[in-house]
């Protein structure tokens, strides 16, 4: 689905993302790992719209999207999730779905010359909608509170859920597990596997706990140094070398401690 090739982003003279060609296939749920710093995130940025290349191409499904804005990509159901902004924190969870432009109801919702009826019709359509994705997240029970006083688990699963009332294609999802608990870690790995079977999401996802990679990714890329290092199954990128060796330079010891990691 997406092809990135030789991709460069520069920051002045220094290099985050070096070179960078790697593919993610359309049904996968491909995970993305490396050392702090090897330019994931960067990476990320880029691909979605959120940062120009320095070179290089991105296409999706054979078409070339390198450097398109973000909105445009979110047309094509290229995503990636935002924290929910500050501002958004005193409306409901229900709300906050309500705000993501669909392109299909969201948008029409405010031009005053739609009439009333209609205006209501899709209002209604729209909290349906966000409604039902509340109960796929299994959150329901949090529509009527505010996207502030949700713990940091559930505002996880409220980003994913913004995902869910546009017709994504490929979500990018970066570090979703960090300062989660266990259950709620849980809790996302299920949904991220269930949108994928049940929705044909295709997802590329950054995260550092190796378990949550190893229970939903595959195939896991490595990236170190701005490019891809190796590719495959956790259990072969762990047995790699040239992978072990980019980890010890963060200070890891051996084959164990870099499986930790
Ligand atoms: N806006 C920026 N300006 C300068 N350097 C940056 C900028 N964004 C990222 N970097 C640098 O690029 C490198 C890669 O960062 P990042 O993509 O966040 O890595 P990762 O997500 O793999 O930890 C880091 O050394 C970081 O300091
Ligand atoms: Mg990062």
């Amino acid at each position: 689905m997406i092809k990135v090739d030789n991709l460069h982003r520069h920051f002045g003279a220094f290099r985050a993302v070096d070179g960078a060609s790697l593919e993610i296939a359309t049904g996968s749920i491909t995970g993305l790992v490396g050392p702090n710093g090897a330019g994931k995130t960067t990476l990320f940025n880029v691909i979605a719209g959120a940062l120009e290349p320095t070179s290089g191409t991105v296409t999706m499904d054979g078409e070339d999207i390198t450097g398109l804005p973000p909105h445009e990509l979110f047309h094509k159901g290229l995503l990636r999730t935002f924290q929910i902004a500050h501002e958004f924190h005193s409306m409901t969870c229900r709300e906050n779905l309500m705000m993501v432009p669909g392109g299909q109801s969201g948008e029409t919702l405010w031009n005053t010359w739609v009439g009333r009826k209609r205006i209501a019709e899709e209002e209604r359509a729209l909290r349906a909608k966000a409604d039902e994705v509340l109960e796929f997240l299994t959150i329901e029970h949090l529509a009527d509170h505010p996207a502030g006083a949700i713990s940091g688990g559930q505002k996880k699963l409220l980003e994913l859920g913004r995902t869910m009332m546009v017709d994504a294609k490929i979500v990018f999802l970066d570090e979703v597990g960090a300062g989660v608990n266990r259950t709620l870690l849980n809790t996302i790995a299920d949904t991220i596997v269930r949108l994928n079977k049940e929705r044909d999401y295709t997802f590329c996802v950054i995260e550092h706990d190796m378990d949550f990679i190893g229970r939903i990714c595959d195939p896991v890329i490595v990236m170190a140094e701005g490019k891809k290092l190796a590719e495959g199954t956790l259990d072969e990128i762990k047995a790699n070398d040239a992978v072990i060796e980019a980890y010890l330079g963060t200070g890891l010891k051996n084959k164990d401690q870099v499986a930790q990691a």
